[in-house]
């Protein structure tokens, strides 16, 4: 048996035939670091409901979800009809239209902190409008992000996102991108509290699932104490659903865990897998964005451009969508799958007497392998306790590279270490899932990757 990089080259030759041509034209081959691999990415050809095909004729379970969008999976019917019939109706109708009140109405019912909303093109973009819409309301300049958090490629956010500690993400970034940007750990409410005292803060922004998508678990009674100790110090909480939005309930994280930020980020789901991004919040805070003059450039608002704002199409798809999440059973329902696939999962690594979780919330699941010791317990809940060491999760990034071309030698794509799990998963994925797990788990550990319990 050939070891897993060996069985890779022979199993992708033309994926591997067009990273070359790629490495000519795109200098990192991939258009996302997230779909960085060595030796090479696997091109796919096209992709229906939670399966996908790559350009080899391999077929998949697709977990990647569009890095998370597709809550009703690829392709929906519903979605392709509502998207084709505004294309042939045009692209960029250049002014307002009614699909964006539409969509906009929808986001206000959907999402309880949503009495207006404003569209971006992505949720990197709607971060950056969120922030300047704090600042200009509180009249502060800082803003805390919490460690690990990932809110985007924006330079005001762009760190703190490894074990590397506090510096910023990338190179490249001007030396005050990051100047007004104060960084915390997560669940300690007591370095908050002696932040937010001073009142210089004009935010706190969060993914209310924990970091890196509830990988890292945020413990509620610390959200809690967000709510409280940012409302007594007028600082504005933001709470990053570009994640959770739509997918931990029709409302988002804000409706699941019943804590209600004063702005939120929305991306992914809320286009319809095509590219989109809003911001919502109260009144009072979005009113900010107001014209108060004829001069649409005028002191005294925010302003905001974006050529493809609330473009027809995306409007149409996320109309469709919406709606959808609107009836509540695509959220329903990938929380179930993903609740099963979860407990499929862990018993494989039971069967297999090898050491790591399965775990998450809602319809996310996250694959972490490590020792013992650095294995946290999996609740009854299906997520891990919020105080397990961050340091003990990041052990499992060893395997991850490893792991994932493993499983794609066996039929399923993740994404990193996430599984996104949408409403179109079933039985016969879980299954074909199981099995696949249990042959990637042997590729692993033959080349000495797992450890035992
Ligand atoms: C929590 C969170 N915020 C913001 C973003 C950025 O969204 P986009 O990739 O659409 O710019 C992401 C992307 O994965 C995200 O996970």
């Amino acid at each position: 048996m050939p070891g897993i990089d060996e069985a890779f080259c022979n199993h992708f030759p033309r994926s591997r035939q067009l990273a070359e041509k790629a490495s000519h034209v795109i200098p990192r081959r991939v258009t996302h670091d997230a779909r960085h691999m060595l030796p090479f990415p696997i091109y796919i050809s096209h992709a229906v409901g939670p399966r996908k095909w790559d350009v080899d004729g391999n077929e998949y379970v697709d977990y990647a979800g569009g890095h998370g969008s597709l809550l009703l999976g690829h392709a929906h019917p519903k979605l392709l009809a509502a998207a084709s019939e505004q294309l042939a109706k045009g692209t960029h109708l250049g002014a307002s239209h009614e699909l964006e009140i539409r969509w906009a109405q929808l986001i206000t019912a959907l999402v309880p902190c949503a009495q207006k909303v404003e569209f971006t093109m992505s949720g990197t973009e709607a971060v950056m409008l969120a922030l300047r819409i704090a600042r200009a309301y509180t009249g502060r300049r800082l803003i805390v992000k919490l460690a690990h958090h990932f809110h985007g490629w924006y330079d005001g956010v762009y760190c703190a996102l490894g074990p590397e500690g506090h510096a910023a993400a990338s190179l490249g970034l001007p030396p005050a991108a990051l100047q007004d940007t104060v960084v915390l750990a997560q669940n300690d409410a007591r370095a908050l509290q002696a932040q937010l005292e001073r009142r210089e803060v004009a935010a706190v922004i969060l993914e209310p699932s924990g970091a890196r998508a509830g990988r890292f678990p945020a413990d509620r009674a610390y959200l809690q104490a967000l709510r409280e100790m940012t409302a007594a110090t007028g600082t504005l909480l933001i709470f990053d659903e570009v994640i959770t939005g739509f997918r931990y309930s029709p409302g988002g994280a804000q409706e699941y865990y019943g804590i209600n930020p004063d702005l939120c980020t929305l991306g992914k789901i809320v286009g319809g897998g095509l590219p989109a991004g809003a911001v919502a919040g109260k009144a009072e805070v979005m009113a900010v964005m107001e014209f108060g003059s004829a001069n649409p450039y005028a002191k005294g608002r925010v302003s905001h451009t974006g050529t493809y704002n609330a473009n027809p199409v995306t409007a149409a798809a996320g109309i469709a969508m919406l709606s959808e999440v609107a009836t509540g059973w695509p959220t329903r329902q990938a929380a179930a799958a993903a609740a099963e696939l979860r407990q499929a999962l862990n018993r494989v690594l039971d069967s297999e007497g090898i050491s790591g979780c399965v775990y998450g919330e809602s319809s996310v699941c996250h694959l972490h392998l490590a020792p013992p010791a650095h294995c946290p317990p999996v609740l009854p809940n299906g997520n891990i306790p919020a105080d397990f060491p961050i340091a003990s999760l990041l052990e499992g990034d060893k395997v991850l590279p490893a792991l994932r071309k493993a499983l794609l030698l066996e039929g399923v794509d993740i994404l990193s270490e996430h599984l996104w799990v949408s409403a179109v998963h079933g039985e016969e994925e879980i299954s074909w899932t199981a099995e696949a797990f249990t042959r990637a788990l042997a590729w692993l550990r033959k080349e000495g990757l797992v450890s035992r319990r």
